[in-house]
């Protein structure tokens, strides 16, 4: 089952548009798919072929599946489920369904990690630099945020000039030259998932296992890695909100992953607690920053580490983990990931000065609000997915998909659990667009944070590592 790219010009057959005339209009000059019979196979639980997989996503892309029947054939793998072999064959057709990135041979082994989105989780833009820096070539197409998670594009739009769309040329070229590139899907990669995921949202369809292993899988595998390291969350502000459902869908990505080739591993990690001190597309450039001049936050830096290290693992670049994890901690003090940085984002347009000019000043929202300790204690906890709705509702995140957002508001200087507080101590600050809407922020914030009299037990981040 190995993955065969092909070039990355290669046409897809006709894409599709969802809901709409477009496919009627499809739908009068292309032979008919006896879908119906697909459905009826499904609801029944019988096990599809590789063939019909096949057939089914290729007539879905080329507009000859009407989204009524193919929601319906997604209720019906939804309570069925699939087998191994047929989450395999779907992820398969879903990356052959439009172009697939083909990097010329180098020496440099292509590397990428997912996650699956949290609060403050900026793990992504510190850590392709250091990859580039580790001698790994990058092509890390990312997505946007919905809800209360942060979406990786959105968090690099606020760097003045950036371009998040490239040409695939230009990704090839940006990832040759500079050896990381951070950009969203083109137009025809994946279109398959494009429908699906559309569909899926509205059909009450997405917390599906095999439909999440063969989404997320097929856009990575169209990248073409040699090694992928997946970075699967659990708690109250993660996808799957216990470490059961979280260990389960990551299992099956990393069997599947290294079946068809790209040797994948697995961090279960906690996001019941925001991912760093900031959270907010600007703030956590800044702390992203701030983390390539190695200057912490210490969850942050250690998750960028940990999954550089389990790269350097995967790809035999280092005989274990423990060195693997001083090679990426001496390549991050070396500075060598922020020059990355720096030429990433030139070669994908930022305008440096202004950028620069931007990360010298404290904030660029109208309005700051200081959140302060109620009483004298210990931080026990601060609620990840209350904070995640506070940023949305101050214009940081979307509801829907065509919401603009705000790249300015957040919360940034999060006291972290464990930390001793006194009567009035900072516990964060809220960057807001009015003062009524920090005002709303500042008491909601307050009260995710938890203040106990001892100390919590120290939480690990990451609790699980799965290889198979
Ligand atoms: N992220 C994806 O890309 N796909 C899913 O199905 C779920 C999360």
């Amino acid at each position: 089952m190995g993955s065969r790219p092909v070039p990355w010009w290669r046409p897809i057959a006709s894409a599709r548009t969802l809901f709409g005339v477009a496919i009627t209009a499809a739908l009068s000059d292309v032979p008919a798919v006896n879908f119906l019979s697909f459905i009826e196979a499904k609801r029944d639980g019988r096990i599809l072929s590789a063939a019909e997989l096949r057939e089914i996503v290729g007539g879905f892309t080329r507009g000859q599946v009407p989204d009524y029947q193919m929601a319906a054939f997604l209720m019906a793998v939804f309570f069925r489920g699939l087998s191994g072999e047929e989450t395999a064959a779907l992820t398969l057709a879903m990356r052959d369904s439009g172009e697939v990135l083909v990097f010329p041979e180098d020496e440099r082994p292509l590397v990428d990690k997912h996650s699956t989105g949290g609060v403050g989780d900026k793990v992504s833009l510190p850590l392709a630099p250091l990859l580039a820096g580790l001698g790994f070539r990058v092509p890390m197409i990312s997505g946007r945020g919905l809800g209360i998670t942060g979406g990786t594009l959105d968090k690099l739009d606020s760097i003045p000039g950036f371009k998040t769309i490239l040409a695939p040329a230009r990704i090839s070229e940006v990832v040759r030259d500079i050896g990381c590139v951070i950009c969203g899907q083109t137009d025809h990669m994946v279109p398959a998932d494009k429908g699906l995921y559309a569909l899926r949202d509205v059909t009450g369809t997405v917390p599906s296992i095999p439909l999440i292993v063969a989404s997320i899988l097929s856009k990575k595998l169209a990248e073409s890695l040699n090694a992928l390291i997946l970075d699967v969350k659990f708690g109250g502000a993660a996808f799957m909100s216990t470490r059961g459902q979280a260990r389960e869908l990551a299992r099956a990505m990393v069997r599947l992953g290294n079946e068809c080739g790209t040797a994948t591993r697995a961090l279960l990690t906690d996001m019941n607690t925001p991912l760093g001190e900031a959270a907010g597309n600007w703030l956590e450039v800044k702390e992203s920053v701030r983390c390539l001049e190695n200057r912490g936050p210490e969850d942050l830096c250690q998750l960028v580490l940990a999954c550089a290290a389990h790269l350097l693992c995967l790809t035999r670049r280092a005989p274990d983990y423990p060195t693997a994890r001083r090679q990426a901690e001496t390549c991050l003090k070396s500075g060598t990931p922020l020059r990355k940085w720096e030429e990433m984002l030139a070669a994908q347009g930022a305008d440096l000065v202004a950028y620069r000019r931007k990360l010298a000043v404290d904030t660029q929202a109208p309005e700051i609000r200081e959140v302060l300790a109620p009483g004298p204690g210990y931080i026990a906890g601060c609620d990840a997915r209350v904070l995640g709705e506070v940023i949305r509702d101050l214009g940081g995140g979307r509801l829907t998909k065509d919401m603009c957002i705000n790249h300015d508001v957040g919360v940034d200087q999060l006291a972290k659990p464990g930390a001793a507080v006194q009567t009035g101590s900072l516990m964060a600050r809220v960057h807001a667009a009015t003062a009524a809407a920090a005002d709303q922020a500042a008491v909601r914030i307050q009260r995710a944070f938890a203040v106990a009299p001892e100390p919590p037990p120290a939480a690990e981040l990451i609790v699980e590592v799965i290889d198979s």
